[in-house]
Parts: C-alpha cells; sequence; structure tokens
C-alpha cells in the first residue's frame, strides 16, 4: 500500500490522483487535516499522529513540507523517518531539491533529509524535482503586473536563467516510480528504484529576457527586460508580507539566477516521463497573472 503525505498541497494532490487512477495501486491519502475517513491525519508538526498514519504502509510518498524555517523544517522531516522507522515502511520516497538548486538556501533542508532517510533501515528513492514553473511565475508575479501598464518588466534574474518544470511532470514520475516500487515489493523482490536519487530538472531555462518577451506576446505589445539589483529586489519584498525565512528564499532563488547556477546541465525527466517534458512557456505567464 501506498501512502501519500500532503495531499492538500499541489503537488500532493496531483500525486494522489494519479495513483488514484491506476488499476490495480492501493493508495491512501495523508494530510495535516485528515479524519480518518477519506484521508489519514499525517502532521509533520505532530509526531502523535504519524504512527496511526503510516499504519500498514509499504511505501511512504513523502511530500517534503518546506514552508518553515529550517530549525522546524528539520525536525518536521526528522520526525518522518523515525516514524516511517518504526512503523515498519519499507521504502520511502522524497521530493527534494534538483542538484542545480544545490547552492540556494532551499537546498539545506533537503540534503539534510536526504541524508536523513538513507541512514534509516528503509530503502529510499530521491526525486531531486526542479524549480517549479509556476514558482518562476509566481517570482515574475508583480513585476508582470507592472508590466502590462508600462512596457518593462523589472525584475532580478540579472542576466541568467532558471530551469523549469511542470509541476504535473514532476507528479507524473513520482505516480510512476511509486507504483513500480510498489508493485516490486508486492510481488516478492526489493522496491523498484530503490537506492536512486533522480535529477527531474527543466529541460527548458527562462530568465527576464524570456519571461519579458513571454508578457509580450500576452499584451501584444513590445516588453523590456530592465535588470534590477537584488538590493531593490529585498527593498521590494519587505513591502509585501512575507515571512522572513521567504524573504531570504526568493533572494537566494534570484542571486542563484543571476549567478547562473539554476541553469541545468543535465536531468533525468524525460526518461522518467512517458513523453517529452510538458511546455513551460504558458504556466509561467499563467502563474504570474495568478499568484
Ligand atoms: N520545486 C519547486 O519549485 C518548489 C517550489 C515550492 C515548494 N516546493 C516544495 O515542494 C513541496 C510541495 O510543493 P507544492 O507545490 O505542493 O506546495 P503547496 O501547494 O504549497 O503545499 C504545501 C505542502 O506542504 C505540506 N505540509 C505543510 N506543513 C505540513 C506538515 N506539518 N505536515 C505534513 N505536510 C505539511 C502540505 O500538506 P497538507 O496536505 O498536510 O496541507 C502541502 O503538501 C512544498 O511543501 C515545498 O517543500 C518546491
Amino acid at each position: 500500500m501506498i501512502l501519500v503525505t500532503g495531499v492538500s498541497g499541489a503537488l500532493g494532490r496531483l500525486v494522489l490522483q494519479g495513483l488514484s487512477a491506476r488499476d490495480g495501486t492501493e493508495v491512501v491519502a495523508g494530510t495535516r487535516r485528515g479524519d480518518g475517513t477519506t484521508a489519514r491525519r499525517v502532521d509533520f508538526d505532530d509526531p502523535g499522529s504519524l504512527p496511526t498514519g503510516f499504519a500498514g504502509v509499504d511505501v511512504l510518498v513523502m511530500i517534503s513540507a518546506g514552508y518553515a524555517e529550517d530549525d522546524v523544517v528539520l525536525a518536521r522531516h526528522g520526525a518522518v523517518a523515525d516514524a516511517a522507522a518504526a512503523a515498519g515502511v519499507r521504502q520511502v520516497i522524497y521530493t527534494s531539491l534538483a542538484g542545480s538548486g544545490g547552492c540556494t538556501t532551499l537546498a539545506l533542508p533537503h540534503r539534510w533529509t536526504e541524508a536523513r532517510l538513507a541512514a534509516g533501515p528503509f530503502a529510499t528513492t530521491v526525486l531531486r524535482n526542479g524549480l517549479y514553473a509556476e514558482l518562476l511565475g509566481a517570482l515574475s508575479a508583480g513585476a508582470a503586473e507592472e508590466a502590462a501598464g508600462t512596457g518593462v518588466f523589472s525584475a532580478a534574474f540579472g542576466t541568467g536563467r532558471m530551469s523549469v518544470v511542470a509541476r504535473q511532470d514532476l507528479a507524473d514520475v513520482t505516480v510512476r516510480v511509486a507504483a513500480e516500487a510498489d508493485a516490486a515489493l508486492a510481488s516478492g523482490g526489493p522496491g523498484w528504484h530503490a537506492g536512486r536519487t533522480y535529477e527531474l530538472e527543466g529541460v527548458t531555462a527562462l530568465g527576464g529576457e524570456e519571461v519579458a518577451g513571454l508578457l509580450g506576446e500576452r499584451y501584444g505589445r513590445p516588453v523590456a527586460y530592465r535588470p534590477l539589483s537584488l538590493s531593490d529586489a529585498r527593498a521590494a519584498l519587505a513591502g509585501q508580507g512575507l515571512a522572513d525565512y521567504q524573504v531570504a528564499h526568493t533572494l537566494s532563488l534570484l542571486s542563484n539566477t543571476g549567478a547562473g547556477f539554476l541553469r541545468a546541465r543535465r536531468s533525468d525527466l524525460a526518461e522518467l516521463l512517458d513523453g517529452a517534458p510538458r511546455p513551460v512557456d504558458d504556466l509561467v505567464v499563467s502563474a504570474a497573472h495568478n499568484a
């Protein structure tokens, strides 16, 4: 049996949908607000919820719960590793962060979690997810709104680009890996994909010039890219009501884009998808207008 955590979130919901649509795959949902009827209660901040949440689970799809300060995320993910071991989970599939993001502040809790899971008694599979196209759209949202009026898209991407991927592609890979692992365990063998780390980097890289071009197509008029400094970006973020850790992560993403680090050199995505990765342009533009 497979359990997917975080099914109220965008990625967890897609993974649950994909697994539920497969004949012969037994899947249960986990979420902080589960009532034990349609979904189990699985709250990483409440370790007491995890023994019941993980009971009878062979394959745990652990959706990272990264929206908090690092100490909170480490405590959450450590509690999951302990509870999965105690419950006899046989394989944990963890949604991590792609290698290109290794110098961002986001990487620390992910790499810590990878190491913590690797020390557990279960098999692990690490899905190092690329940055969502929807995330690049969200990072561009305020500037896109301004560009609609001024024809100038001001953002702190420097001259770098970010490799981005459709969240649905990441969900599709997760579904495949989880279903194959579960089927292999059910037939008495070791879980497929055990001990593997997959780099699910996007295969399209977009920067300020490209986003400005896409916005121009949407608005039916030219939009020019004007690079902002990181200190201007920091000042703009200060007024947006974000938590301090969100400001730090956002600036880190911008700074890593400018440095050229977020442009991926290789990806396992196409190999694990049934077809080519989905196009990302429309996802970026619509997320920039719906963030
Ligand atoms: N690759 C990227 O570009 C990127 C971008 C943003 C975030 N991420 C990471 O990927 C994860 C999934 O992304 P998403 O788009 O689905 O995010 P999302 O829609 O904002 O969902 C947040 C997720 O965090 C879970 N969560 C929060 N606190 C939790 C807790 N105490 N215990 C268990 N689960 C908890 C939620 O589960 P519930 O169902 O319990 O609410 C939900 O699955 C995020 O949590 C974050 O770590 C990746």
